[in-house]
Parts: structure tokens; C-alpha cells; sequence
């Protein structure tokens, strides 16, 4: 059973700059929410909503944006604005949210590392906020299944042109068990296209078990041994999977990644098009431009 969530957002978002020196990546708009705020919800329609949030100082805004506000919730209902208070409301009402501040050596594995000492001996679902899904079945719901079926680790998985391969994880696939499902032997970080093992990507959602964090706690060991290199969740995955199963979930949905310039404008656009209600207005203006 997967109780608990974990969204590392302590990184610098080099790869969207100066845009993000002072806006974390995680705070910019995709359509009517900022990217963090698709994650969460996600996560909580999904039956997760004990979330630990691994940040560092400079991301003071996430903590803002779902942090209780009486005073704005008061004047909003003064001025007869309730459906507005309601929404301020909800958002500090949405999950349960820890924050840590993360500690410890270079890498997406570090926040990881640091979570699993709060949330104990227990699977939990680890998600980078900078990914949108839209799914008629949440991307981890989707993921909390396979972990239910399997009883092992789990990774997001889309299909992706062998030319991007040098941006994602991509996995070593043993065996394709049908409805998206996939036997994973090991994951090759950002391999040159070339060299990709497969056509998919990692899209940033895992579930990570006992047995992965015991690979990232001995990483971690070497590396105060040998002050050196990284400590990366791909790099724990791939040594876990040469003994034991690990699974790779393909996602039945709409990808968004917003990790890079274009990409951002185009989950923007995608967004902007899908709106409900700006949506016709939109398609009207980008056919006339
Ligand atoms: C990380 C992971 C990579 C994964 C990617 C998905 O890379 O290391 O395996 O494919 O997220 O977004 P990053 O994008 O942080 O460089």
C-alpha cells in the first residue's frame, strides 16, 4: 500500500534560467496552477496525500503558495469574494505537507535519502514536479497499481524518440508483460542516442521500496569514504535491479514536460488550448496568427 509521496524541489532549475533565479521552476504557471500544484493534486487523487516536500532555502515560494493565509481568506469573504476565499482555503487544506530541508551530497537521490529517514520502512512514491499529466487514470495511480500487482519497485515510463534519449533515464527492458507493463534490468542515465537500450524515457515518478533507499544509503556511505561524484536515484534503481525486480509502468496519458525553454512554452500552449473556458478563444487566435 502506498501511503506516502515524496517531491525533491531543492534543485537550482539551471536549465530554465534567469527565468527561474528567482521564480522556482516548480512555482511557474501551467494553465491556472503552478507546476507543483498539478503534482499534488495529482497525488491526491490518486489516494496519496501525506506528502513530504524535500526543499531548500531559496524555495520559500512553495511553502507560501499552500501555506494557510486567515488574513486573505477574511478579507475575501469581507469584500463577499467566497468563492475566492474557498479556493485560498482549499489550497492549505489540499494534503498533509512536511518539509525538510535537504542535506547531504549532489544529486536527485540526496532528497530521496533524506525523506526515507522520516517515513520509515515503507514503499512511497517519489515524483519530480516538473512533469504534467493529464490521464483519464493519474499517472500515479497508474504507478500505485503496478506496485500493488508487482510488489517491487516501479518507474514512469513514456515513449520517446531515440534522438531525446540523451535528456532521461532510459530502461533496459527484459520482458514486455502487456498492459504497458515492463521487466527492467537496469537504467542507463542520458545515454548517447546510439547507445539507448530502449525507447523509452523515465518521466520522473517512481516507487521507490526499502530495498532501493539500502542502495542510496550505500552510496552514501562511499561517498563520505570518497568525497566524489553524485548520488543519483537512476545509478540506486539500476544496482537494485541486477538482483531483484524492477518494473517499468508505460503512462496511458498526456505528457507535458516543463523541464526545458521549449518544452515549457509548449506545455503553456497545450494548456492555454485545453482551458474549458479560454480554450475556443485561443485555438481561434493561434489558427489566425
Ligand atoms: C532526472 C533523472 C532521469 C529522468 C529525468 C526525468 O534527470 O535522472 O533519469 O529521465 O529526471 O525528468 P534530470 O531531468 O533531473 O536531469
Amino acid at each position: 500500500m502506498i501511503r506516502k509521496a515524496v517531491i525533491p524541489v531543492a534543485g537550482l532549475g539551471t536549465r530554465l534560467l534567469p527565468l527561474t533565479k528567482a521564480l522556482p521552476k516548480e512555482m511557474l504557471p501551467i494553465g491556472d496552477k503552478p507546476v507543483i500544484e498539478h503534482t499534488i493534486r495529482e497525488l491526491v487523487d490518486s489516494g496519496i496525500d501525506d506528502i513530504t516536500i524535500v526543499t531548500s532555502a531559496r524555495k520559500d515560494l512553495v511553502q507560501r503558495h499552500f501555506a494557510p493565509d486567515a488574513d486573505l481568506e477574511r478579507e475575501l469573504r469581507a469584500a463577499g469574494k467566497d468563492d475566492l476565499a474557498g479556493a485560498v482555503a482549499e489550497l492549505s487544506s489540499l494534503a498533509h505537507i512536511t518539509y525538510l530541508y535537504q542535506r547531504g551530497p549532489y544529486g536527485n537521490g540526496t532528497p530521496i535519502l533524506n525523506a526515507a529517514r522520516v517515513i520509515g520502512d515503507e514503499p512511497f512514491m517519489v515524483l519530480w514536479a516538473d512533469d504534467v499529466f493529464v490521464a483519464e487514470v493519474p499517472r500515479a495511480q497508474q504507478l500505485k497499481a503496478a506496485y500493488e500487482a508487482t510488489g517491487a519497485p516501479v518507474l514512469a515510463l513514456m515513449p520517446m524518440a531515440v534522438e531525446d534519449a540523451s535528456r532521461y533515464g532510459v530502461p533496459i527492458v527484459e520482458e514486455d508483460l502487456g498492459g504497458g507493463r515492463l521487466r527492467i534490468s537496469g537504467l542507463v542515465e542520458k545515454p548517447r542516442p546510439e547507445e539507448a537500450p530502449s525507447r523509452y524515457a523515465a518521466i520522473g515518478g517512481y516507487v521507490v521500496t526499502p530495498g532501493v533507499v539500502a542502495e542510496l544509503e550505500e552510496a552514501t556511505r562511499r561517498w563520505h569514504e570518497h568525497p566524489e561524484g553524485e548520488i543519483y536515484l537512476t545509478d540506486a534503481l539500476h544496482r537494485h535491479a541486477a538482483g531483484n525486480p524492477v518494473y517499468g509502468q508505460v503512462i496511458d496519458g498526456t505528457w507535458w514536460d516543463t523541464g526545458s525553454p521549449l518544452n515549457y512554452l509548449r506545455a503553456q500552449f497545450a494548456a492555454a488550448l485545453a482551458d474549458p473556458v479560454y480554450g475556443p478563444e485561443l485555438r481561434k487566435l493561434a489558427r489566425e496568427s
